[in-house]
Order: structure tokens, then sequence, then C-alpha cells
């Protein structure tokens, strides 16, 4: 049962009376997708359609298929009490990893380049769900440098104690930006590990419940590097573009790979399934039904025998 505390529907309200982009932090557990949830069914009542929600939590993916950030734009009211998960996905952005670290630029990059196509296609409210990396380091620096460069209207922090505190005196002054302080409901679950690896097990599975093994012209693609290099490479001549024959090394063997356009935007995502002997043809296991237009394959950083081991 969602029981919603009265500092979150304030905080709903004031995005129905003055929309914008919403970006909302907190860590693991701290009820960012619930909260999402609960603004953008009382954002669409009321009216503040198409709205769209930006899921940049590439772990406990809501939107779209985990290592993606996925947009969904919402054009009518939803049925009460419906999933998220459920919204047909309007873009992907393939990241290739479950976590950030050591893909923050293409995850920064992913959420602002699908935060613009929200507001150029009419969305006036756009939610942005986010991973619960918030630590010193890391976390701090990709939430200010994500707020730097999406120019929020509406800051969202969860907190338990005062985590967020350090990143909310850096923002508390900052001209057309509103902070709101959320405490964390008292029915908030804390899922362990197992759960999170679980869950994201499931959304693998359903995105490629009705997967196929098709092939792609090797000669026609663009084989693009993981971001934190290949298994094969030498640390001392990394590179960025890989010959088609370098997938059949040990190091790909299912590796998690995006099928995307000559625009880099992905089309859909895929596990690498077989390399031809002759090299001219690209196996992939996808859900994917049209991939002529694949023209860059875009490897990722995880592997996976079984999809649970993602
Ligand atoms: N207001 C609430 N009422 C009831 N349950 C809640 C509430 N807030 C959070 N929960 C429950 O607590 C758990 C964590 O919430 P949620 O998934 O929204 O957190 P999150 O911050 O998005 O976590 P993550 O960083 O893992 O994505 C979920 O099981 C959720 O149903
Ligand atoms: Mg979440």
């Amino acid at each position: 049962m969602i029981a919603l505390p009265e500092s979150w529907l304030h905080a709903i309200d004031a995005v129905v009376q003055d929309p914008g982009i919403v970006v909302v932090l907190g860590a693991s557990n701290s009820g960012k997708t619930t909260w999402v949830k609960a603004a953008a069914e009382e954002c669409a009542q009321r009216g503040r359609i198409p709205l769209a929600i930006v899921d940049a939590d590439i772990g406990q993916s809501t939107i779209g298929p985990p290592a993606t950030v996925a947009l969904a734009v919402l054009k009518e009211k939803p049925e009460p009490a419906r999933d998220l998960a459920l919204l047909p996905t309007d873009a992907l952005f393939f990241i290739g990893a479950v976590s950030p670290r050591g893909h923050l630029l293409q995850h920064l990059v992913a959420t602002k380049v699908l935060v613009d196509r929200a507001v150029r296609h009419g969305s006036a409210v756009v939610l942005v769900d986010t991973t619960g990396l918030i630590e010193q380091g890391a976390g701090f620096q990709l939430k200010l440098r994500k707020i730097d460069l999406l120019t929020p209207r509406h800051l969202i922090a969860l907190q338990r104690n005062e985590e967020l505190e350090p990143l909310l005196t850096v923002l508390g002054h900052r001209p057309g930006l509103t902070i709101h302080r959320l405490e964390i409901s008292p029915s908030s679950r804390v899922r362990t590990a197992a759960e999170r690896a679980r869950y994201r097990a499931v959304r693998f599975a359903a995105y490629f419940a009705n997967a196929k093994v098709l092939p792609l012209e090797a000669n026609r693609l663009v084989i693009l590097s993981s971001p934190i290099g290949h298994p094969l490479s030498r640390k001392d001549r990394p590179s960025s573009l890989l010959p088609p024959g370098m997938l059949r090394g040990e190091g790909f063997t299912r590796i998690l790979v995006g099928l995307n356009n000559a625009a880099n935007e992905t089309l859909g995502i895929g596990v690498l399934h077989s390399v031809s002997e002759d090299m001219k043809e690209i196996r992939v296991l996808t859900p994917l039904e049209e991939t002529s237009a694949v023209q860059i394959l875009q490897v990722g950083s995880i592997r996976f025998n079984r999809l649970e081991e993602a």
C-alpha cells in the first residue's frame, strides 16, 4: 500500500502548478521511483499531458531494459495504479552497464539527449528518475553535473539523514531551481542485492522475451568499443573501433550490445551470439524486428551466459 507523506504531496503540487524539468535524487530505496510514479499520475490527472519520464536508473530500470536510459511519454491519463514498467518506451540510449561508474559521460549525455527530446516534443513536465549513486566522490560529481546540464526547475531530494546536504548546499541559491526536501516514507523497503539482481534479470528477460538471433552485415557496421575498453586491448594502445573479427574473441562471448542508427540513437539492444567464420556476418540475439537502420554496434561492458547473471 502506497502511503504518500505530506511533503511528497506538496512537491507534486508544486510541479503541477509550475511545470518543468524535475530531477529526483536519493540513495537506493529512498522512494525515488515511487515518487515519480505518484507525480506522473497526479500531473496527468490534472491535465499536464503529454508528460515525460526519463528513467536514468540503469540498474533498477522501470522503463526500458537495464543498461539503458529510457524515455516514456504519457499522452493520456493513465489507469489508476498502472505499473510504470508497462509504459511503452519512446526512446532508448544504450549505456552497456548497470552502474554509472566507468560510464559517467555516456550516462550524462544519454540523460540530456532524452530530456531535450521530451521537451522538444511538447512535455511540459519531465520527471527524471536517477540511480542511488549519491556518495561523495563520483556520485556527488555525477549529480551536480547532471543538474548543471539539465537545469531543472525542481529538485526532489529524498533523504534519510543528511546525505544530500553537501550537494544541496552547492545548489541552495541557484536561480530558477526550487529544492524540495522530502522525508522517506516509513513504508519504504530496503531491497537486498539479491532482490535487485533478480529484478534486473526479470526486466532483461521481459525485454528479450520475443528475441531472435538476427544477422547483421559486418561491412555496413561500425563497431564501437565499450568505454571501459575491451578485454583484448593493450592498455597502452586502446582502440575505440573494433574489427568484426575481434568479436570472435573469448572476452566477447554473450556480451551486451547496443544497436544504434547512424545518429548513434539506440534502436534496440542485443546479446552477441556469434560471428561467421568469414567475419561477414555478426549475429545478435535481439527483439528488434527491423535492423536495416542499424549502423553502429556499441559493445557494452557486461556479459552474461544466462540473463540472470547480468
Ligand atoms: N511512500 C511509499 N509507500 C509505500 N511503499 C513505498 C513508499 N516509498 C517507497 N516504498 C517502497 O520501498 C521500496 C523502495 O522504493 P523505490 O523503489 O521507490 O526506491 P528508489 O529510490 O527508486 O530505489 P532504487 O534506487 O533502488 O531505484 C519499494 O519496494 C517501494 O514500493
Ligand atoms: Mg528506483
